[in-house]
């Protein structure tokens, strides 16, 4: 059957990256045909339709279709998978709660029209930041849908830092497994070798501490800002690529033995507030993210998921306080 995929942003670098990837079958697989929604606002319609022009020219033979549209109603309509790229960035001066109240009146409105309109198996994932709290409060505004199909983008995170200890051990980076990123899409998030491992040994110790601490960490959480240095521009092509592997993980499941990294609502897991969208180590299984159990947390791991999570605790507080949960 034919699935509905609507991305919001369309018409920007990452839906760009990503609208492709979507119609040649990476997203859900060589089996699965989709369609394609793309949401953008007004001003940008004109810019999708191109990004549509060209889609049609790869005559891609699982493509059924686009849609074009600046109305969240109609975007979602019967959408099965719902990428939320769209998000108003940070500008020069502009306060925290600024950025939280612009993207409360985007991400509320598309949480409110996922609700009324998408298909019962609607999954979402948030890409535009801030990605985690973005979600919760569409999250929010969609009480009739399950809260645990809302999620944000770690994966990037996550894939850098799969690239990043691969290079410096000199591995492919297919022999590192259980790579986790915990907390928030932000400089505050935690990539963890203390758990990951590579050849079935701990990462950790086949690394020297000061490289993971001073190097490693600090390279993978900043790793978007030296990107938007080099280039010129956001991180789009690998954002997407992220994207892509999120939802396809999500729907077809983790491999055996491995896991993966994504922001789900938390359970009160590893101490985690409840609700919060907060970055695990997780499995896919039928359909469904599961957080990992029982790995031990020493002093140091504990000291950095809970400095995350009180960011995230803070950007909670911040949207409820303007009223956007
Ligand atoms: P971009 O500026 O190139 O594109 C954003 C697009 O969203 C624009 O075409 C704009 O017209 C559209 N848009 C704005 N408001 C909208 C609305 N209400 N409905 C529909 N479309 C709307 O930005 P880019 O580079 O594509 O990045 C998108 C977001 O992804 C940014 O928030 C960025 O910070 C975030 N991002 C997240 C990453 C992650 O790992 N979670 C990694 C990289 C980027």
């Amino acid at each position: 059957m034919t699935v509905k995929v609507t991305v919001t942003g369309a018409a920007g670098q990452i839906g760009y990256a990503l609208l492709f990837r979507i119609a040649s079958g990476q997203l859900l697989g060589a089996d699965t045909p989709v369609k394609l929604s793309l949401l953008e606002i007004t001003p940008a319609l004109k810019a999708a339709e191109g990004t549509a022009m060209e889609l049609d020219d790869c005559a891609f033979p699982l493509l059924r279709g686009i849609e074009i549209s600046d109305d969240p109603n109609k975007a979602f309509d019967g959408a099965s998978v719902a990428l939320l790229v769209g998000a108003r960035p940070r500008t020069a001066g502009m306060e925290r709660g600024d950025l939280l109240q612009a993207n409360g009146g985007i991400f509320g409105p598309q949480g409110k029209a996922i609700n009324d309109h998408a298909a019962d198996d609607i999954r979402v994932l948030v890409v535009g930041n801030p990605a985690n709290t973005n979600a919760l409060i569409a999250q929010s505004a969609a009480p009739d849908v399950p809260a645990e199909r809302f999620t944000a983008m770690t994966r990037l995170d996550h894939n850098r830092a799969l690239s990043q200890l691969a290079t410096k051990l000199g591995v492919p980076v297919t022999d590192i497994k259980k790579m986790t990123i915990w907390g928030n899409h932000s400089a505050t998030q935690y990539p963890d070798l203390y758990h990951a491992e590579v050849g079935g040994k701990v990462a950790a110790e086949q690394v020297e501490e000061a490289w993971l601490r001073d190097t490693f960490i600090p390279t993978v959480a900043k790793r978007g800002a030296a990107i938007i240095e080099a280039r010129g521009a956001s991180s789009a092509a690998s954002a997407a690529n992220a994207a892509i592997d999120h939802v396809y993980d999500w729907v077809n499941g983790t491999p055996e033995g491995d896991w993966t990294s994504a922001a789900i609502p938390s359970d009160g897991s590893y101490g985690v507030p409840e609700g919060i969208i907060s970055s695990f180590p997780v499995v896919s299984k039928d359909g469904k993210w599961e957080i990992v159990q029982g790995l031990e947390i020493d002093a140091f791991s504990r000291e950095r998921i809970d400095a995350s999570v009180r960011e995230l605790v803070e950007e909670r507080d911040a949207v409820k306080e303007l009223g956007l949960i």
